[in-house]
């Protein structure tokens, strides 16, 4: 059955006619013996377009004959396009260091405005107050208290009330140092603070890294529902330094691999690829140096481009809530403890790709590529004990992605692409999760 026998009133929406890929890698020569007439610094400043980094070094010896004097960074810098505000996610390796000159170089005014968690800022606190500092910036931290639960109005206080204590001015920014929460909220802070600050986002862990800091969407939660309060607000520039990951709890690790795997099944089917060629996913450590780059820069590309062309979610950005319908459903329905953010995308995919294989949307063989992917990843595969279908059957009725009473569903169509529907049946949901119940 094809898309459009399947639901009539909408087309398909999928990345066909994809423009090239954005990322490029910029490579920085550091001279170890410098000699005293020369700075100790070369930058090349050649983009090299997707080509092996170590070919691009060779390249560079031919020309500076710098032979066994240098070791190089790797560094992604992919642009998101928007009408309004275009910027740059970098993706460096020690990247905090470049906070102050990257930031100076925006050109925004000399107050600054820190904002993390106690358990982030103390590994990483001091690093970007000195780059900040280095650069010339008058620095104020606020520090917010850790979790979800405290994504709300009254945290937000705490932000405003050290923005008016530090006197922050419409020419300041906000920098947000810690994963999607202070993500979230410094960047609803800096959309509201008056009436529109500069935010910068520096995302400390996976998830944000490769989601939530990409995409202006800031907000925080009201108590009948996550994320219900909020605003578009684009950061001018995000900053993600993989050597952050080395500090990120293993469980919040592999809950960030599951929105990785997301865009390699809905948007980048060499992403794909990538994960299934890895020994091993489920670990910071097992994965390499390299591979952690490239994923990095894969998902961060993908969210850059479908931002790109849908900013306020008029259609295309709604993919990017593959494997959410059911997921948030299971994650809301164990309390938001049980099962994580990643985990019941995890598990909200593994439905997804059961309905669509079910509506004969996707080939058979195709789900059980994706599912060994999730299992690397050391994520959950079926549905937790204890978990009623009934009540998930219930809960996708309240989902936010309810339309006109029906509950809209991405469902990959080959890997790489993927359709919104609305013409899921609660029959096929019903058999699918029995499928997914531990027996
Ligand atoms: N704006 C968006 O588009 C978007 C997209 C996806 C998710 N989100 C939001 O993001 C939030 C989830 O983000 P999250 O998964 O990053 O959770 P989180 O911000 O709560 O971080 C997870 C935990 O890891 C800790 N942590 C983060 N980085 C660390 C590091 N480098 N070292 C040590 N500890 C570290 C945090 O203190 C926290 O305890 C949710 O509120 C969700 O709504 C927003
Ligand atoms: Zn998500």
């Amino acid at each position: 059955m094809s898309f459009s026998a399947l639901n009539p009133r909408k087309s398909p929406i999928a990345n066909a006619n994809a423009p090239p890929k954005i990322a490029t890698y910029e490579i920085t020569a550091v001279i170890l013996n410098p000699s005293p007439h020369s700075s100790n610094t070369i930058h090349l400043n050649k983009l090299y377009k997707r080509i092996d980094p170590v070919s691009a070094v060779e390249s560079a010896h031919g020309r500076f004959s710098l032979a066994d004097h240098f070791i190089v960074s790797k560094q992604s810098i992919i642009s998101v396009s928007l009408p309004q505000r275009s910027y740059e996610i970098v993706i460096a390796l020690n990247g905090l260091n470049q906070l102050g000159s990257r930031l100076q170089s925006l050109q925004v005014g000399q107050k600054v405005l820190v904002v993390s968690n106690p358990a982030i800022f103390r590994h990483y606190g001091e690093g970007a107050i000195a780059s900040l500092s280095a650069a010339g910036f008058s620095v104020a931290t606020c520090l917010l208290p850790a979790g979800e639960r405290y994504k709300t109005p009254a945290t937000l206080q705490k932000i405003y009330d050290a923005a008016l204590a530090h006197r922050v001015e419409r020419s300041s920014t906000f920098v947000a140092l810690g994963g999607g929460v202070i993500g979230d909220m410094t960047g609803f802070a800096a959309a509201t603070w008056l009436r529109g600050v500069s935010v910068v986002q520096v995302p400390t862990s996976l998830l944000a890294m490769v989601d939530a800091a990409i995409g202006g969407k800031t907000g925080v939660n009201h108590p009948q529902g996550k994320n219900l309060i909020g605003a578009f607000h684009q950061p001018r520039l995000v900053l993600i330094d993989p050597m952050v990951l080395k500090t990120l709890p293993p469980r919040e690790f592999r809950a960030g691999m599951a929105e990785v795997i997301k865009y390699g099944v809905i948007w980048d089917a060499d992403l794909f690829d990538s994960l299934e060629q890895a020994p091993r996913l489920e670990r910071l450590a097992a994965l390499g140096e390299d591979r952690l780059q490239e994923i990095l820069t894969r998902s961060c590309e993908a969210k850059a481009h479908i931002v790109s062309k849908d900013e306020k979610e008029a259609g295309l950005r709604a993919i990017l809530n593959y494997g959410h319908t059911i997921g948030h459903a299971v994650e809301s329905l164990t309390g938001y403890r049980v099962v994580n953010h990643g985990e019941g995308v995890a598990i909200g995919m593994i439905a997804a790709a059961e309905i669509a294989s079910n509506l004969n949307l996707w080939e058979s063989t195709a789900p059980k590529r994706q599912t060994a992917l999730i299992k690397k990843a050391g994520l959950p595969t079926q549905l937790p004990t204890g978990i009623e279908i009934e009540a998930i059957v219930q809960a996708l009725q309240t989902d936010k992605k309810v339309e006109a009473g029906r509950v809209r569903f991405v469902l990959p169509t080959q890997i790489g692409s993927a359709i919104v529907t609305d013409q899921v049946s609660t029959h096929v949901i019903r058999s699918v999760l029995k499928q997914m119940e531990i027996s």
